[in-house]
């Protein structure tokens, strides 16, 4: 007797594993639904690589404040493999969220939400919630200068909500100030919290997928009637319905295949993002960043009159989490063809057009100059006329004063520069100024050589040494 086959028969007879996964296999879904209903399995693909990888990075990562940036350090460039499980993990989230988007594009713009479906939709509406608090929480276990100063960013803005602001800061860096209460809060929130979370849900999520099935492709003129929708839907089941495997997971499977092999490829060719400094809360990040898919929210958050935005943070996921909640509840029947539905599309375009906009401008100028600052004082120059004099004048005319502080005074988009005298010579100051730099413009074409060289005996008389 063939060994193999007596214990599958054992194991299949006290558990009975193959006769509740074949009817879940082989239940009978719509036929053509094509390759837009493959987005929900591919989220879930990249959710399980999320945890395997984060659990294997989660062996060598350490959650302390000494540690977090040497560990990070340490798996990125020394560990097995560890350059490429942090680059899946990254690209895996980035992906995810992409996918968590058009999956739910997908469902809202066939009125799949629509009876007897609320409940996926609502629980789809969570696990979105609960996606990009992983993304954000992450983001900080980093501990580098970015993602601790974006932390400091989200919870100064969150503490200028009015009335309970207070209590939204301390409770998201976990005391006044951001330090290894922070980094052991993210850490149990990012690794136990919303993971498990996550597990509950999406294990709703599919419950209802199959007790409800798998929605038909929408037709023009065939509305949803709660009353008869059932009896419709089983008896289209039964004439037509193709077994689920292989007919319509076919393309899942391809798509699974496709996104671990587009991941492997992402994270060996492109790595993970590089750190950033490490933290030191001395320095005042200039313009901290989060990671592209939160970059929306900061945007606006920058954009924003002052002021506005204290109760804009708390106001927006309120109102956007209670718009997506009321969505099934407000529109459960009716047409679910697109085409009959041309504002359903259009608040997709405009939604999906706005993000994108506010993502580039979150991606060029989150933290824009600061265009109003005070010249120096004739005190804080150190002189009253001359070259010097002229030169600080022009540091304040030609707009180098918003992105540089001297002394205190001004932007903090570039470098201070109160002590640059010491630090770069004649030559370094003007070669700085006519190309500009990475984040700088360059003055070649902008200043007459007069202005040109005031500016630069200005600079080089702002030093510690230079006697102030
Ligand atoms: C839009 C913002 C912005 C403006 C305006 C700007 N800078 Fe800069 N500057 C930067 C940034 C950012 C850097 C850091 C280097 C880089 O990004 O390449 C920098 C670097 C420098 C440095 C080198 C500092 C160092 O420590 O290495 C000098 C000097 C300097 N800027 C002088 C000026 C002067 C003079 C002006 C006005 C004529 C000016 N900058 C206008 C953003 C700006």
């Amino acid at each position: 007797m063939n060994p193999f086959k007596s214990v599958g028969r054992w194991v299949e007879d006290r558990t009975g594993l193959a006769a509740t996964l074949k009817p879940l296999l082989k239940h009978p879904v719509p036929p053509n639904t094509g390759w837009a209903y493959v987005f929900g399995s591919a989220t879930l693909t990249l959710f399980i690589v999320q945890v395997i990888t984060g659990v294997a990075l989660a062996t060598a990562y350490v959650p302390s404040t000494e540690s977090a940036y040497t560990s990070l350090q340490y798996i990125t460039h020394t560990a097995a493999l560890g350059s490429m499980l942090r680059g899946m993990h990254y690209w895996g989230a980035s992906l995810m969220v992409i996918f968590v988007g058009l999956h739910m594009i997908r469902v809202f713009l066939t009125g799949a939400f629509k009876f007897p479906r609320e409940m996926n939709w609502l629980t789809g509406v969570v696990l979105l919630g609960l996606t990009l608090a992983m993304g954000f929480s992450g983001q900080l276990l980093r501990w580098d200068q970015n993602a601790v100063w974006s932390v400091v960013v989200g919870a100064e803005q969150a503490g200028r909500t009015p009335w309970i602001g207070g209590a939204i800061a301390r409770f998201i860096i976990g005391g006044n100030t951001v330090g290894a209460a922070t980094l052991s809060r993210f850490f149990a929130v990012h690794v136990f919290l919303v993971p498990g979370l996550i597990f509950a849900f999406i294990g709703a999520h599919l419950f209802l997928v199959i007790r409800n099935g798998i929605s038909e492709p929408p037709q023009r003129g065939r509305p949803v009637d709660p009353k008869t929708y059932r009896a419709w839907y089983n008896d289209m089941l039964k004439r037509v319905g193709r077994p689920f495997w292989p007919d319509a997971a076919w393309r899942d499977a391809v798509v699974v295949l496709g996104l671990i092999v587009m991941l492997l490829l992402l994270a060996i060719l492109r790595g993970p993002p590089e750190l950033g400094k490490p933290p030191d809360p001395s320095i005042i990040e200039a313009h901290p960043r989060p990671d592209w898919y939160l970059l929306w929210y900061f945007a606006i958050l920058a954009l924003l009159p002052h002021g506005t935005e204290s109760y804009f943070i708390i106001l927006a996921p309120l109102v956007i989490g209670v718009s997506l909640f009321l969505v099934p509840l407000i529109a459960n029947r009716g047409e679910r063809s697109p085409a009959r539905r041309p504002w359903a599309v259009g608040s997709v375009l405009v939604i999906v057009t706005l993000i994108g906009v506010l993502t580039l401008a979150g991606e060029r100028e989150p933290w824009s100059p600061q265009y109003n600052t005070q010249p120096l004082s004739a005190q804080q120059i150190g002189a009253d006329s001359g070259p010097v004099y002229a030169g600080a004048l022009l540091f304040n005319t030609k707009g180098c004063q918003a992105c540089h502080a001297i002394a205190g005074q001004g932007g903090v988009r570039g470098p201070d520069l109160s002590n640059v005298g010491a630090r770069l010579n004649e030559q370094e100051l003007t070669w700085r100024i006519l190309n500009g730099g990475y984040n700088m413009p360059a003055y070649g074409s902008i200043l007459t050589p007069d202005e040109l060289h005031k500016l630069v005996v200005f600079l080089q008389s702002r030093s510690a040494d230079a006697g102030e």
